[in-house]
């Protein structure tokens, strides 16, 4: 479907995280925010009720029958990939939140119904918008480190015992079950975007469950502390890659390649990069070091004013883009299963003694058929036969009441989760 000229028309499923996909779309030229679907219908129409013209539904196949160019999916992120598929089928445009799978068969399916419905699909991977990683990418296009070496990508984020439950309030909610790996792209997709290269081999190592960290034993958590990705990407260069709730709250990349590096700021500015060239390799005159806050090259000011980092921002032009013109963004289907699928085998890369898998391009007829069957989860409603436990130490067990603490804390900190 080809929409130049018109708005792109957009619904939004999820009242959560999805309402600042919704505030975006009703802000920019060009796109127009028109339903919305959350089962949480307090939540659904406190936020909508705003918006004079906004549809809402509770039911996500009656949303899906709206009169829309494209839905965002904002829904729990171990369903995308089934939301994503039915919206296909009904004709929308997909914009997927992270993660994009929550199954190796789930990516096989999904590629094959973006091919054959040739609409378009986008992950929704920010983290490459912000103005740090956009100065990189725009460093690394002009060769000024050089050709990519080694990389480093981290996203850490440590929460307290009310937080936790706050943003995971019922028992099986999936930020309680999904393993440390799973949530990865935030830290590889800054290095894809910057480099351009995708990974081709992962090893995944495990900082397991602590259960002297009340956020985790006190909770409905059974995950782990941190997951490590040692991921060989696809020009022979190497990438760590590292995310979890360890005790230093930031986003981190550095990009090394063979004339420079590059990397983002741990101290003193998330916003700040820092530039880096030996005596030797530097132009006459120029510093061995430079940091600087860059701006955004385009759009500063909206981007800016945007929040978030100016990611939703541009993820969202770049989506209203694409479907005019036709031309999948960067983030199409095959890089958004390229970057999330790694979390998923580097799981049970750490249950098989830190095993090496190849990692699937998605674009190869033989590598689907490879993973069409693969079902393995660690949902706590997978089959019996395919279920892998969500953490290094197995199931994890509770102590006890602490069932009973969560029930009632759960209802005391989200009443709107169980109206
Ligand atoms: N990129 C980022 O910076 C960022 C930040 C936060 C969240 N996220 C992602 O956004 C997504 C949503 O996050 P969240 O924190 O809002 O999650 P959440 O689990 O708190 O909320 C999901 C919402 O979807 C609704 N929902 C789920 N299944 C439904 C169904 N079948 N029918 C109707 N409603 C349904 C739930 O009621 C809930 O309101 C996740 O994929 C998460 O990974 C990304």
């Amino acid at each position: 479907m080809s929409n130049s000229g018109k708005a792109v028309r957009i619904g939004v499923f999820g009242a959560g995280r999805g309402r600042s996909f919704a505030t975006q779309a009703a802000a920019m030229d060009g796109v127009e925010f028109v339903a919305m679907c959350d089962q949480r219908e307090q939540a659904l129409t406190d936020f909508a009720s705003q918006y004079s013209d906004v549809t809402t539904y509770t039911d996500y196949d009656k949303f899906l029958e709206h009169d829309m160019d494209a839905v965002v999916l904002a829904n729990y992120a171990t369903e995308h990939a089934p939301a994503a598929i039915r919206a296909l089928r009904a004709g929308k445009h997909v914009q997927s939140e992270s993660i994009a799978i929550k199954t190796m068969a789930e990516g096989v399916e999904l590629v094959r119904t973006v091919e054959d419905t040739g609409l378009i699909y986008m992950y929704a991977e920010n983290y490459p918008y912000s103005n740090v990683i956009q100065e990189m990418r725009y460093l690394y296009e002009k060769g000024e480190i050089g050709e990519f070496k080694y990389g480093e990508g981290e996203y850490v984020h440590p929460v307290d015992k009310r937080t936790k439950i706050s943003l995971s309030p019922t028992w099986d909610h999936w930020r309680n079950w999904i393993p440390s790996t799973y949530y990865c792209t935030h830290s590889m997709g800054p290095v894809m975007y910057v480099t351009r290269t995708r990974p081709v081999k992962v090893n995944g190592f495990i900082v397991p469950h602590d259960y002297d960290n009340p956020a985790m034993a006190e909770t409905a958590s059974r995950r782990d502390t941190a997951g490590i990705l040692m991921c060989q990407m696809d020009n022979g260069a190497y990438a760590k890659i590292m995310m979890g709730s360890l005790k230093c709250h930031y986003t981190w990349c550095r990009i090394y390649g063979n004339k420079g590096e590059f990397e983002t700021l741990r101290h003193g500015g998330g916003n700040m990069i820092k530039v880096h060239k030996e005596p030797w390799d530097k132009k006459p005159g120029e510093p061995s070091d430079m940091i600087y806050a860059p701006e955004f090259r385009q759009f500063h000011e909206e981007a800016v004013r945007a929040g978030h980092g100016g990611g939703d921002f541009f993820m969202l032009i770049e989506f209203a883009n694409a479907i005019r013109t036709g031309e999948p963004p960067y983030l199409d289907v095959y890089t958004g299963l390229q970057m999330s699928c790694i979390g998923i085998l580097a799981h049970r890369s750490a249950l098989n003694n830190n095993q090496t898998f190849d990692v699937p391009s998605f674009k190869d007829a033989e590598e689907l058929k490879i993973w069409e069957n693969d079902h393995y989860s660690c949902d706590p409603s997978a089959p019996e036969e395919y279920r892998l436990p969500p953490s290094v130490l197995g199931e994890i067990e509770k102590a006890p009441g602490v069932r009973e603490e969560f029930d009632k804390l759960a209802r005391e900190i989200r009443p709107d989760w169980y109206d």
